[in-house]
């Protein structure tokens, strides 16, 4: 048997869709934090494989998705290309900031550092159901520099804007060096026995207009490309959150076999065969009930016969009651 995930991303549509949902894995499950409450450091949580397999099979066991999302975070490249990286209790992110030719020349990629990721991929597959497909990530280039260049989440990226154009040279080195680490991880997580790869390009919506092409549309299609020539048969999803009026380029011009859609987005309205994946507003879950009901119908209904994955157009809110993702996946399948 196919898994349905896969089945989708290959274009077909499915009666019933797949669903799986962004951080799934994460401190809305007790479980999650029972764990997480013994390791102090967020990284090398992500990079002790009996954790992290442990903390991937979690929302799986719990809920019977359609898919597992390795647990790891996309800021482990920049850890891997000698960037300080850490978790400030409470603040998210921090890193220290890359701003000039040194600190970029600095940068070296050590694929061994990643090697427990490796691990945590091959443990997954041995414990998984028939029914769930793994999918591996990485985020894509523009949104990891971002917190590079910037050094913390944050929400306007003026320093990265101000690097990609007034250092056009400088803001394309970054990007190869991205480019090219991402790619290796992806192929690697793939060797592994990742089925599925998603790109995560949640500060698509922060680039310019302008800077487009070079920040999100030419190095997300040089990563697919370089994936695919290695591993035809697995299909990367690329998530270009909040760029919804760049979708239609995004599909045509990257390679990516689907499309992750955000909750500002009319996902029924997007014109594409490529199978589109979203895009329930997280609120709606936090929020439960007939409200989360009724909009879950609503979006399967829209997409019936189109190749479709359901999830969020965000990830899962932390105050978010585990009980509410039970009664999201009852009702999708009802
Ligand atoms: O279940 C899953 O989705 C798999 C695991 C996963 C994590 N991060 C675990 C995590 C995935 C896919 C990510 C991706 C990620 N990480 C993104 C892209 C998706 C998105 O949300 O847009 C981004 C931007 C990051 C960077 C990052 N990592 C942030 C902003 C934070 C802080 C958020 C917070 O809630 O504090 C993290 C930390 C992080 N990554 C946590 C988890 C479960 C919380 C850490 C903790 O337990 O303290």
């Amino acid at each position: 048997m196919v898994k349905k995930l896969l089945s989708v991303l290959k274009g077909e549509p499915a009666q019933v869709p797949p669903v799986w949902l962004m951080r799934q894995a994460g401190r809305y499950l007790p479980e999650y934090r029972a764990l997480r409450a013994n390791a102090k450091d967020f990284v090398q949580f992500c990079l002790t494989p009996d954790l992290a397999v442990e903390v991937t099979l979690q929302p799986v066991r719990r809920f019977d998705l359609d898919a597992a999302i390795l647990f790891a975070d996309i800021l482990l490249v920049p850890h891997a290309l000698g960037q300080k990286v850490w978790f400030a209790e409470g603040e998210g992110p921090r890193l220290e900031p890359i701003r000039d030719a040194a600190g970029l020349a600095k940068l070296a990629y050590r694929a061994e550092l990643l090697a427990p990721v490796m691990q945590t991929i091959k443990g997954v597959r041995a414990a998984l159901s028939e029914r769930a497909a793994l999918i591996g990530f990485a985020g894509s280039p523009w949104t990891v520099a971002t917190y590079m260049i910037e050094g913390q989440g944050g929400t306007d990226h003026e320093n990265i804007r101000k690097l990609a154009w007034s250092e056009p040279k400088l803001f394309a080195q970054l990007m190869d060096v991205l480019v090219d680490a991402t790619s290796s991880y992806l192929i690697a997580q793939a060797d592994a026995g990742a089925e599925a790869l998603q790109l995560f390009e949640s500060w698509a919506g922060t680039v310019p207009a302008g800077l487009f092409e070079r920040a999100v549309l030419e190095p997300t299609a040089r990563i697919v490309n370089a994936v695919k020539a290695r591993h035809p048969q697995v299909p990367v999803i690329g998530f270009p959150r909040g760029a919804g009026g760049w979708i239609g380029r995004y599909a045509q011009e990257t390679g990516v076999d689907g499309i992750g859609v955000d909750q500002m987005t009319d996902i029924a309205a997007i014109k594409t065969t490529k199978a589109l994946q979203g895009n329930l507003d997280p609120i709606l879950l936090l929020q439960g009930g007939d409200g989360l009901r009724d909009a879950a119908r609503k979006l399967v209904t829209a997409m019936a016969g189109r190749p479709f994955i359901f999830n969020l157009g965000h990830g899962v809110m932390q105050p978010t009651p585990p009980g509410h993702v039970a009664e999201l996946v009852a009702a999708i399948r009802a």
